[in-house]
């Protein structure tokens, strides 16, 4: 595997490619069981003769003033084992200075998707999510890109912006991995201690009980809505709901009856620890 760690380094390995298939699996590092699953769909997808590259980037730009990029963990060392584990051809690891100029004035903004749901919270956070994306899309040149559906509304923005700026990159959707009791992996539940760690699988098995009603009749978004803030008041006492929200599947506007194409989607607070999590009504 070879490790890039600046622009020309990338654009020597993107040149020597030729016609091969190259997949981009964009993180943040700290990588997990659910990046890898990322990175063995990227070879699924692209075959033995493709390539699949991992970009390993802490982008300060989608951080607000008072989240955790500072502390956000970061293991490059580890990182690199692990893409090595699972057969990735190259990582792009850059310093921020390298994708960033000091005086950069440009910005991507998406302003339907990105104002509900986690971008309601985090104003200003898919706004950097859709520049460094686009930037990695221009310097890495992939055939296609793999995205978590864990992160569904930052899927769905970016199928939008390579729709609507004609990028021409297939965008492909992976299914959430999760830990053995059902909790959605993700570098934050570090940051858990054991009681709120207990306590976090019910945020899927609250989602999972919602969607039972759905799937029993019930097509009140607020009904639905209703159950899942039950079952966590039930089960889990150390819960902090930021938002429960059912949506379109592909605009993500809110619904009040679901009937198709609905989706569940929350963000539920540990302690200071910020957990999402969604599942399809189907
Ligand atoms: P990060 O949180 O590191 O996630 C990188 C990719 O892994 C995203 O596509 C995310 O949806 C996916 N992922 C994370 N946990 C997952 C899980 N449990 N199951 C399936 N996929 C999972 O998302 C980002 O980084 C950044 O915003 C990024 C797109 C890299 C831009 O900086």
């Amino acid at each position: 595997m070879q490790l890039l760690g600046t622009i020309e380094e990338l654009r020597r390995w993107r040149s020597g490619q030729n016609n091969a298939p190259v997949a981009l699996v964009p993180t943040m590092g700290a990588l997990h069981e659910g990046h890898l699953e990322l990175m063995r769909g990227a070879r699924a997808a692209v075959g033995a003769e493709g390539k699949v590259i991992v970009s390993i980037f802490v982008n300060p730009t989608q951080f607000g003033p008072k989240e955790d990029f500072s502390k956000y963990p970061r293991d490059l060392k580890g990182d690199l084992e692990k893409c090595q584990s699972v057969n990735v051809d190259a990582a792009f690891a850059p310093q921020a200075d390298e994708v960033y100029a000091r005086d950069a004035s440009l910005k991507v903004l998406e302003t339907s998707l990105s104002q509900g749901l986690c971008g309601a919270s985090r104003p200003g956070h898919f706004d950097g999510v859709c520049l460094v994306v686009l930037k990695l899309f221009n310097l890495v040149q992939p055939d296609m890109a793999i995205f978590g559906q864990k992160d569904y509304q930052q899927m769905a923005i970016i199928k939008r912006m390579v729709r609507d700026l004609n990028v021409p990159i297939r965008i492909i959707g992976h299914e959430t991995i999760r830990e053995w009791d059902g909790l959605a992996m993700s570098s934050r539940n570090l940051y858990l201690n054991p009681d709120e760690r207990r306590q976090a699988p019910t945020i899927r098995k609250a989602l999972l009980e919602a969607r039972y009603l759905w799937q029993k009749g019930e097509r009140h978004a607020e009904k639905l809505k209703h159950e899942f803030r039950r079952i966590l008041t039930a089960d889990a006492p150390l819960h902090r709901i930021d938002y429960i929200e059912c949506v379109d599947r592909d605009t993500l506007a809110p619904l009040h009856e679901v009937e198709q194409n609905g989706l569940l989607a929350t963000a539920v607070f540990f302690g200071n620890t910020r957990l999402i999590d969604n599942l399809e009504l189907k």
